[in-house]
């Protein structure tokens, strides 16, 4: 299934970067900060109607169309455009993300890097890959050395969890904290070695489904905050290297 995976997320790719920069549709969806744009649409019309050529029988979650439910052991995860704002900004960091579970276990999470071009895949107990090349996850144990990542959700003007207060005790901590705003990607940094640790408050399945495993099968650990193992309806995710895990946690614990 991994080459199929690969190859619709790569075929939704493309119908993303050819609407890069030129005029398309958006709506909102939950107020003006939350996009949708026809890009998102096709994206998800062309995984989809793929899934139901090739694997009928599956169940399908994705994030602009919802559930179709088929009782089937297979749910294919999908965010058919992570990284909305930055596409309809023309900032160039979005990807396609799907991750597909059996029986409740991810056995495959595939994210697509649009604008470079790289495919990071994953299958359970078979590493985690980056247009081939094996992942690692880095090897930092000190969390003053480290190059974090965080995502704000939506509504972050009503400061949910403290996150203001999260990102604020991480900037005076960590060498750096970026906010990329694809989470699908964040977890491909992790599984890279690029970023040490990625934390966010509040995300969706179809943001986190895919990069959990890529981080997991790098030689990282995925929790909540209080370092407790997650499903995918959790909300807060900390990733990372497992080295700089409890000096992450004690301080998402303490603000
Ligand atoms: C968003 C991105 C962003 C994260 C938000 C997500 P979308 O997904 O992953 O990095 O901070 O929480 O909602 O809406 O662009 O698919
Ligand atoms: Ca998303
Ligand atoms: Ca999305």
């Amino acid at each position: 299934m991994l080459p199929k995976i690969e190859q619709i997320a790569k075929e939704a790719g493309e119908i993303i970067r050819s609407g890069y920069r030129r005029d398309f549709g958006i709506e909102f969806k939950t107020g003006v900060n939350n996009l949708v744009t026809e890009i998102d649409k096709k994206s998800e019309e062309c995984i989809i109607n793929f899934i139901k050529k090739e694997f009928p029988t599956h169940s399908i979650l994705s994030e602009e169309s919802g559930s179709t439910d088929k009782n089937s052991d297979y749910v294919w995860i999908i965010d058919p455009l992570d990284g909305t704002t930055n596409f309809a900004h023309g900032f160039p960091i979005f990807s396609v993300s799907i991750g597909v579970q059996k029986n409740n276990e991810t056995i495959y999470g595939v994210v697509y890097d649009v604008m470079r071009d790289v495919i990071y895949s994953a299958e359970k107990n078979a590493g985690a890959f980056a247009n081939g090349r094996r992942m690692n996850v880095s090897r930092n144990d000190d969390l003053n050395k480290s190059l974090l990542v965080t995502g704000f959700p939506y509504n972050i003007k009503e400061n949910p969890n403290n996150a203001i207060e999260k990102f604020t005790a991480f900037l005076m901590v960590a060498r750096a904290v970026r906010r990329l705003g694809s989470a699908a990607i964040d977890f491909c940094y992790v599984a890279d070695g690029i970023f040490d640790g990625f934390w966010e408050v509040s995300l969706n399945p179809w943001d986190i489904a895919a990069g959990i495993l890529l981080v997991e099968e790098a030689g990282g650990i995925v929790t909540n905050f209080k370092g407790e193992p997650i499903t995918l309806s959790s909300k807060e995710i900390l990733a990372s290297n497992k080295l700089l895990h409890n000096q992450m946690i004690e301080i998402l614990q303490n603000n």
